[in-house]
């Protein structure tokens, strides 16, 4: 496959960013997108030139570094799949590929496709802990958990914290992760004495770090590759509010 790459090419946060069009021939289709990029890679450093920056680690879709938006997709055009896991065969010979950063405020640009999604950090920071007594390692039968519990706290646990629901979200709203993250432990019985405290902590660092009010429009749910389902954002709601009405009694 012959393929044309705009690359956003941006030298640092303070610096002013543009696509830069880039031939790349011969590209095998089962190459990764990562891969793809590699390739770019060394045939601009092979040429002088500075090759594009862009963030990565497991390329096996579980650690969420990856996050780039393609044609305008965040992470592609295939859903449920990170850009790691994407696979050049769902594109065309002679394709011209828009490769751009997350796009919101609370991710700024670091250098061409890198971000700082330390925010996500800060909100993750601000959940604190879970009490749990230590010791040996209990009964696994001792603290029976009802299995619809425990399925959507698997489910909301699969969040990689990619950050592709706030790069889809118009808002730029970091409700979908905020969310999985208080969820996971919210139905599980060691997140319950902590739950009142995690919830108000994380919804005011989610809302320092600048990100935008969920309006329910969904595109983040959409645009998950863990399939994070939009109901989790109410049991956010629900837990905020139960957390802010139990502070004011
Ligand atoms: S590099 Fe780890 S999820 Fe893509």
């Amino acid at each position: 496959m012959n393929l044309t790459l705009r690359v956003w090419r941006q030298a640092g946060p303070e610096t002013r960013g543009r696509m830069v069009t880039y031939r790349v021939e011969e590209v095998s289709p089962e190459m990764s997108f990562l891969e793809l990029l590699d390739v770019l890679n060394e045939r601009l450093t092979l040429a002088g030139e500075e090759p594009v920056a862009f963030d990565h680690d497991c390329r096996e879709g579980i650690c969420g570094m990856c996050g780039i938006v393609i044609n305008g997709v965040p992470h592609g055009p295939q859903p449920a799949t990170t850009a790691c896991q994407l696979h050049m065969r769902h594109f065309s010979d002679g394709d011209t590929i828009d490769v751009e950063p997350w796009r919101a405020r609370a991710f700024p640009v670091v250098k061409d496709l890198v971000v700082d999604r330390g925010a996500f950090d800060r909100i993750i920071r601000a959940g604190g802990y879970i009490s749990a007594p230590t010791g040996s390692a209990p009964d696994a039968h001792a603290t029976p958990v009802p299995k619809p519990d425990a399925d959507a706290a698997f489910e909301a646990a699969a969040c990689i914290g990619c950050g592709a629901c706030v790069a889809a979200c118009p808002n730029g709203s970091g409700m979908l992760f905020t969310a999985a993250k208080i969820t996971h432990l919210g139905l599980l019985p060691q997140g319950q004495p902590e739950r009142s405290e995690r919830v108000r902590g994380m919804i005011e660092a989610h809302d320092a770090a600048g990100f935008g009010g969920c309006t329910n429009t969904g595109e983040c749910a959409i645009a998950c590759p863990k399939g994070i389902p939009l109901t989790t954002i109410g049991r956010l709601n629900a837990d905020y509010l139960a957390a802010v009405r139990g502070r004011q009694q």
